[in-house]
């Protein structure tokens, strides 16, 4: 495993870090709680000291799940928990008063059995609570020991430059993969400028860039690769499969090929992969055996669909 240092602090987060949506179970089409706890056990063995999780993933059991698989393990691990999404199913708020957000820290440190959280990230912008009330709250965990280091997600570069009149914002976790290109034009040229460190999500656009389907899959209404990655069908799913052709021809896998693309963009510090069983964190951490040449990245950009 490969590491990269976290901004104003001692700490080295993995380059691949474990991505916990799939524990939630909801919007994946289930999860299984022992290989979940295995796939931490996997990803800790192998060098991940970096694991993602959020209390909206499965209203809690993604956490839970955490929690039981970091027993007697804690020092080992930098947990990434978020902020901000209440709720269930389709009745989600964003909400990031101060007042919430007090609450809801007690809820997580709880599930995750652990009494801080190393970076504490505000999961959505909530455009009805001012940004100043939320980072002074978060400011005020950091105070008590309850968090370690303050994050944003899905954050534009407005909204970076208002918080960090704040509070130190430490990372920016954002959308990012061969598929999902925004943050190139916005975010990641301001994160690089202000030392930040970016955290991206989606790597294999849910699954697809692994290149496992061959037709597209039948998928609940509620799955993420319905309402979040939108790749699964029509004429997105008949791009992928013509970008993954090309692909195919650099003879390595291509779950691989897309995490290293990630980690070859000037100003990533860790690629979030998520992984609902050992098995996918081994595949997806041999991706730091090997590099894409330069020539290999440049085809990649020349086909891009996005
Ligand atoms: N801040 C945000 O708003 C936000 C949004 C999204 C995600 N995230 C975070 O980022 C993490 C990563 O994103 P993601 O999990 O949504 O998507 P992803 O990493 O692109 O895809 C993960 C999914 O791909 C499949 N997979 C993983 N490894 C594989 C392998 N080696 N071979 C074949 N299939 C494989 C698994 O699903 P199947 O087994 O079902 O195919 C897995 O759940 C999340 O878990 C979460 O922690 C944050």
């Amino acid at each position: 495993m490969k590491y990269f240092p976290l901004r104003n602090s001692d700490i080295q987060i993995s380059r691949i870090a474990l991505g916990t949506w799939v524990f939630g179970g909801t919007h994946w089409g289930g999860s299984k709680q022992t290989d979940c706890i295995k796939a931490v056990h996997a990803a800790i063995d192998l060098g991940i000291n970096l694991i993602d999780t959020a209390p909206i993933y499965g209203a809690g059991i993604s956490e839970t799940i955490i929690g039981k698989a970091i027993q007697n393990k804690r020092s080992k691990v930098i947990l990434a928990n978020k902020c901000g999404l209440l709720g269930k199913g389709k009745n989600i708020t964003n909400n990031l008063t101060a007042k919430s957000i007090f609450t809801e820290i007690e809820g997580s440190l709880q599930r995750l059995k652990t009494d801080y959280i190393d970076i504490y990230q505000c999961h959505w912008p909530d455009p009805n609570t001012p940004l100043k009330e939320t980072m002074t709250a978060l400011a005020e965990l950091k105070k008590q020991g309850k968090i370690r280091y303050i994050g944003v997600s899905n954050f534009n570069n407005e909204l970076l430059e208002e918080a960090e009149q704040y509070a130190e914002i430490t990372t920016l976790q954002n959308h990012y993969s061969i598929l999902d290109r925004e943050i190139e034009t916005n975010a990641l040229p301001y994160c690089r400028k202000h030392n930040i460190n970016v955290l991206c999500y989606g790597p294999l656009a849910g699954g697809i860039l692994s290149g496992k389907y061959t037709e597209p899959p039948t998928l609940e209404g509620s799955d993420a690769r319905n309402f979040f990655y939108k790749y699964y069908k029509g004429e997105k799913f008949e791009q992928v499969t013509k970008l993954l052709e090309k692909l195919r021809e650099f003879k390595r896998p291509l779950n691989q090929i897309a995490i290293n693309w990630l980690l070859a963009q000037s100003g990533v510090s860790s690629v979030l992969v998520g992984a609902r069983n050992a098995e996918q964190v081994k595949q997806n951490v041999e991706a730091t055996t090997w590099t894409l040449s330069d020539n290999e990245i440049k085809i990649i950009k020349q086909n891009t669909i996005c």
